[in-house]
């Protein structure tokens, strides 16, 4: 379907101009709110133009930054495009660009990183500062002007009713079939006014296909034809099965026990690698008719849909490699009976999430010996990426598993600690912690129970002493017995691998290295 096609709206065909004429529009200092989530439905061709606007201005020693705010991650052509030039002044409330990355741990960029169900009523509610730009990618405008959502909808509802000013990316590379998929609630209203949302299961529609906006607000239509970020996962390694099976097996052992229905209940994955091999474990697994209520569809719940594991999945984003994308364009019509996209505010919201009782999985870069997670920190002081939706499952779910790898860097770096150097997820919302060694259900336990089944069932056998060694000492000699620890030992193991790149006392990283 042409440009020309997909932009049906008389009056918004006047305001049809290039990418640079648009960035042009955009005002420095301003607030700017952009489509995107998880490599998906970002604007790509602005962004760009935006850069070069920016570069073209350091360059003549004017300066010009903006605040970034989107769904959740996006792509080069967005945050790296504008990191690069250094035109990101604050961003939110998510992002894994490794740019942007190094600029915040640089202490470069400010960011705000924000559990990502909060963020649409963060901006009703004035806490953010004005929005005054949308830029949002949309697969389609029709004659009455609304909006045909892309591949991802985020926060674009906010957006568009916030900002001052909207421009619409109009791509064409996005599958005209897309129009249907979506589900964008238009209930929501400020306290003390709120209504229950009326969503009592993952496939039902409580809101419209379409996005509305003010007309008169769109100040630009822009064409763009650029495909989404379409990573590739990479396939299922050895531990990400292992984390699999343990995660199956529990489940399995649930529905026995008649603490689930053998259909489950919704599942929420996160993203990556390990999650996209746990949904391969479930779809080679003993489940049938499963449903999801999740942020983002990566290529293992397409499979899952396409087996008929899957029955439905509710998400906000759509992120596939190519090869999924592929089959996805193919068959959109099949998937559009069995996906709802809805706003990330509807798609995260605690409310439903309680309801729905999801079970969430989500990865995580350590845990302590007490079931405290760190999703977003490397050795407390830089970021990796945000706590993303992590912290609307985890907290209100049904059950909420967090998994890793026993350890990382070659097993210089245990990923179960004394104590963790972040806290994202406390001891109170994380019920299950899986590690390729085990699973850990640590539901109804007291601290000093959770850490010796942590240690026993999750810990890497080349940590596991000195973590019993930790714990013991501390219930030795701590004055509190309900969580003990040795307070100037505590962040012992991370100091040590900052100092000598390892957290094993140099004795045993010798032993291990067969130097002695
Ligand atoms: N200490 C230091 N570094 C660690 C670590 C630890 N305990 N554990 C992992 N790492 C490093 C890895 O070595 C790797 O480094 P590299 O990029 O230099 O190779 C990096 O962290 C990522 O680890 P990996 O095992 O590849 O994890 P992942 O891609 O599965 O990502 C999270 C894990 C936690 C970073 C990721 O899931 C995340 O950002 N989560 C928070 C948001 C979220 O949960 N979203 C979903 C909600 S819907």
């Amino acid at each position: 379907m042409s440009f020309a096609d997909r932009v049906q709206n008389p009056a918004l065909r006047t305001k049809i101009m290039s990418a640079d004429e648009a960035a042009a529009l955009i005002p420095a200092g301003a607030n700017v709110g952009m489509s995107g989530f998880t490599g998906a439905g970002y604007p790509k061709a602005v962004p760009q133009a935006l850069a070069r606007r920016i570069e073209s201005l350091h360059a003549a020693g004017e300066e010009f930054r903006i605040g970034l705010w989107t769904g959740a991650s996006t792509a080069p052509e967005l945050d790296g495009a504008l990191a690069k030039v250094h035109g990101i002044e604050m961003r939110l409330p998510y992002q894994s660009d490794p740019t942007c990355r190094r600029q915040i741990n640089a202490g470069e960029m400010q960011y705000t990183d924000m559990h990502l169900s909060n963020v649409a009523q963060f901006v009703w509610f004035g806490f953010l500062g004005k929005l005054s730009v949308a830029v949002v990618e949309v697969a389609g405008i029709l004659p009455d002007g609304r909006l045909i959502p892309s591949s991802s909808v985020g926060n674009n509802k906010t957006w568009l009713d916030q900002a001052d000013q909207i421009i619409l990316e109009v791509n064409t590379l996005q599958n005209p079939g897309l129009e249907g998929m979506h589900d964008i609630y238009y209930g929501t209203r400020l306290p003390p006014h709120r209504q229950p949302i009326p969503l009592t299961g993952p496939g039902d529609r409580i809101g419209e296909p379409y996005l509305t906006c003010d007309l008169d607000k769109v100040i630009a239509v822009v064409p763009t034809s650029q495909p989404d970020r379409n990573s590739a996962f990479a396939a299922p390694d050895e531990n990400s099965q292992r984390i699999a099976s343990h995660i199956i097996e529990f489940l399995q052992q649930e529905v026995k026990l008649g603490r689930l229905p053998a259909e489950l209940l919704p599942l929420q994955s996160g993203v990556g690698n390990i999650a996209n091999a746990v949904l391969a474990g479930l779809n080679d697994g003993p489940f049938k008719d499963l449903t999801a209520y999740t942020e983002v569809l990566q290529d293992g719940m397409l499979d899952m849909l396409r087996s008929g594991t899957l029955a439905m999945a509710s998400a906000t984003a759509l992120s596939f490699s190519p090869v999924a994308l592929a089959d996805f364009n193919e068959n959109i019509d099949f998937y559009r009976e069995r996906i709802v996209l809805r706003p990330q505010e509807i798609s995260n919201h605690p409310e439903v999430v309680r309801r729905l009782g999801v079970i969430a999985m989500n990865a995580m870069i350590e845990a302590d010996l007490y079931g405290n997670v760190n999703s977003t920190h490397i050795m407390g002081s830089s970021i990796m990426n945000g706590i993303g939706g992590s912290g609307d499952f985890a907290r209100n779910a049904y059950l909420s598993f967090f998994m890793t790898p026993s350890v990382a860097k070659d097993g210089a770096i245990s990923c179960i600690v004394p104590m963790a150097s972040h806290v994202d997820h406390t001891e109170h919302d994380v019920e299950i912690i899986v590690t390729e060694q085990g699973l850990a259900d640590l539901r109804g336990l007291s601290p000093t129970q959770r850490a010796r089944l942590i240690i026993e069932k999750c810990a890497h056998p080349d940590f596991r002493p000195a973590l019993l060694d930790y714990f013991e000492r501390s219930l030795k000699t701590a004055a509190g017995k309900h969580t003990p620890h040795l307070l100037d030992e505590a962040l012992s193991w991370h100091s040590r691998y900052l100092k000598t790149g390892d957290m094993r006392p140099v004795a045993a990283v010798q032993e291990a290295l067969h130097l002695v």
